[in-house]
């Protein structure tokens, strides 16, 4: 049976948890060299994207040595659609601090398996993710590993929950015809190989999951539940996320 670990948790007023995270974050960057960085898409992170951007874009130090890798993004669309994750990040975040080196899938890629080996090798040949930031779905998915997926899967072309599909509608207007069905993302393999995991978690309607994720069973129904065995976890959360959260909240 696996090791299982309580994760650090740093937790604030709604209000203040964009500046939180942001510092947190950047701490973390400022002493590491050269990092491999996974940053997530979604609503959670935005407000932190914004703080990282204005108060630390003059950070060149930070900013010119970090190699950014794609975490999850839909699959068959054309390279510059804005709804590719990719392209959100890079008017977000990697275009105003100027992150030029970025491994990203093809999502246009008509050979899907082999687009898929091509960022796993990638991965096997440059060593692990140094810092991977994740946000979770409230279906307990990690990325794009939704329920069901093995413990030890690696990158790979998914085909997306229902719930994910709604759920990822509100970023494109509510059009639910506009989210792909099918996507990329590394594992969970993967993502348990990192060396640092930083997991940001805002609002009441995560609370529930995020509970079941590090105070449930270790299982493969609930993606995120997979943190338990990861010995190096910071949650950043605001207090709305954790009012259901047992446990010790230290940090
Ligand atoms: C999306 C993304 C994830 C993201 C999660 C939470 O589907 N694939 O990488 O972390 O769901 O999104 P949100 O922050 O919008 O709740």
């Amino acid at each position: 049976m696996s090791k299982i670990y309580k994760p650090e948790i740093f937790y604030s007023d709604d209000e203040d948890f964009a500046a939180m995270a942001a510092g947190i974050l950047f701490e973390h960057f400022e002493k590491a060299t050269n990092p491999l960085v996974s940053f997530p898409t979604g609503s959670t992170p935005q407000d932190t994207y914004k703080e990282l951007v204005a108060r630390y874009a003059d950070r060149r130090d930070v900013w010119d040595n970090m190699r950014y890798l794609c975490l999850d993004d839909y699959a068959g669309l054309p390279e510059n659609d804005e709804r590719l994750f990719k392209n959100w990040l890079g008017r977000q975040l990697l275009d105003p601090l100027k992150i030029k080196n970025r491994i990203v899938f093809n999502s246009a890629a008509s050979d899907t398996e082999a687009e898929a080996t091509r960022m796993q090798d990638y991965l096997d040949s440059n060593g692990s993710v140094d810092v991977m930031i994740l946000g979770i779905g409230s279906n307990g998915h990690l990325a794009f590993n939704e329920p069901g997926s093995d413990f030890d899967s690696p990158t790979r072309l998914v085909e997306l929950a229902q719930d994910t599909i709604e759920s990822n509608a509100r970023y494109w207007g509510g059009d639910i015809s506009r989210v792909p069905h099918t996507g990329y993302t590394l594992g969970l393999g993967d993502i348990m190989k990192a060396k640092k995991i930083f997991l940001l978690v805002t609002g009441e309607g995560k609370a529930d999951i995020l509970d079941k994720a590090i105070n449930g069973d270790v299982t493969e129904s609930v993606p995120a539940s997979i943190l338990q065995n990861h010995p190096n976890v910071t949650i950043i959360a605001d207090k709305s996320a954790l009012f259901k959260f047992k446990g010790p909240k230290h940090g």
